[in-house]
């Protein structure tokens, strides 16, 4: 299926590593030219000349903290020149810290909130312009299994994530007369190095990877690019009446109903 992505302009954010690179590779394929964004600029630069190699369209690196609200604004504006359109954001950001509700302060909160929340609506709020005027724009925010099915210890990520949920809701309802789709993408378990981290260290690595996917229906954890797919879906022109949906990647493994 030719997803019609050739010479749209997307930003794909948090894309150095893990689920952002993978998001920015699928997109570049299908012909997009990429703008990616994350901090740490050799990693993003590195990223950047991978892609580039791979598939052989445009990718530019712009380093930006999304948490950080004039390198948003200033990473909007060059991203928006860079081109001279920009058709497709694909808000997403590193995870909050995992822990149990009561070892969380104020600080903690207001972080996640900064980098998890207020990041995708800042980001969204300065891309909406540029999205009316292609009239076929894409709002696509990478969140958390968790808003679907319990996950102990990710009471900040399920807390701000949900927030998302709505937000999206919203934008999606107000942003419909322009033909603008809103979703959300929520991974369950999908093998990055945020999830490597997490395997413990005194167990085979393959035993760790093993067990971690013992509750999944489909036995096995996810690969970045089975995310990435459903994101350039969602990104094509086929994807036209598909909006406001929370759309779960995840082996079967959300015992969730609805
Ligand atoms: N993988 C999963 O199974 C899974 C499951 C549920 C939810 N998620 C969520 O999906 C998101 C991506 O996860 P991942 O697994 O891809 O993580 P990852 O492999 O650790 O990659 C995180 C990426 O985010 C960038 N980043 C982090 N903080 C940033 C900031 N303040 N500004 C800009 N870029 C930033 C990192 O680059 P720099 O450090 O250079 O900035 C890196 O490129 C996270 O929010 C995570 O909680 C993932």
């Amino acid at each position: 299926m030719d997803l019609k992505l050739t010479n749209k302009v997307a930003i794909v954010l948090a894309a150095s590593k893990g689920l952002g690179k993978a998001i920015a590779m699928a997109l570049s394929a299908e012909g997009a030219k990429v703008i990616i964004g994350s901090r740490d600029e050799d990693a993003l630069n590195q990223t950047a000349a991978e892609i580039k190699q791979l598939t052989g369209n445009d990718v530019i690196a712009l380093p930006v903290d999304v948490a950080d609200a004039a390198q948003v604004t200033e990473f909007i504006n060059k991203a928006a020149s860079t081109f001279g359109r920009i058709d497709i954001l694909l808000n997403n950001a590193g995870g909050p810290p995992f822990d149990k509700f009561e070892n969380f302060d104020d600080e903690q909160w207001q972080k996640a909130f900064e980098l998890n929340l207020l990041s995708m609506a800042r980001t969204s709020r300065l891309v909406l312009p540029h999205l009316q005027k292609t009239g076929s724009g894409r709002i696509i925010n990478i969140i958390s299994g968790s808003v679907k099915s319990v996950l102990a210890g990710s009471v900040l990520s399920t807390a701000m994530r949900m927030g998302v949920v709505g937000m999206a809701k919203l934008m999606a309802d107000e942003f419909g007369p322009y033909n603008i789709t809103v979703n959300n993408v929520a991974p369950g378990l999908i093998l990055t190095g945020r999830i490597k981290h997490t395997l413990p260290a005194d167990i085979d690595y393959d035993e760790a990877i093993k067990q971690k996917a013992k509750t999944i229906p489909l036995g096995r954890i996810g690969k970045p690019e089975e995310l990435a797919a459903l994101v350039a879906f969602l990104a094509s022109e086929q994807a036209a009446y598909i909006s406001g949906q929370t759309i779960q990647v995840d082996g079967g493994a959300g015992r969730n109903i609805y």
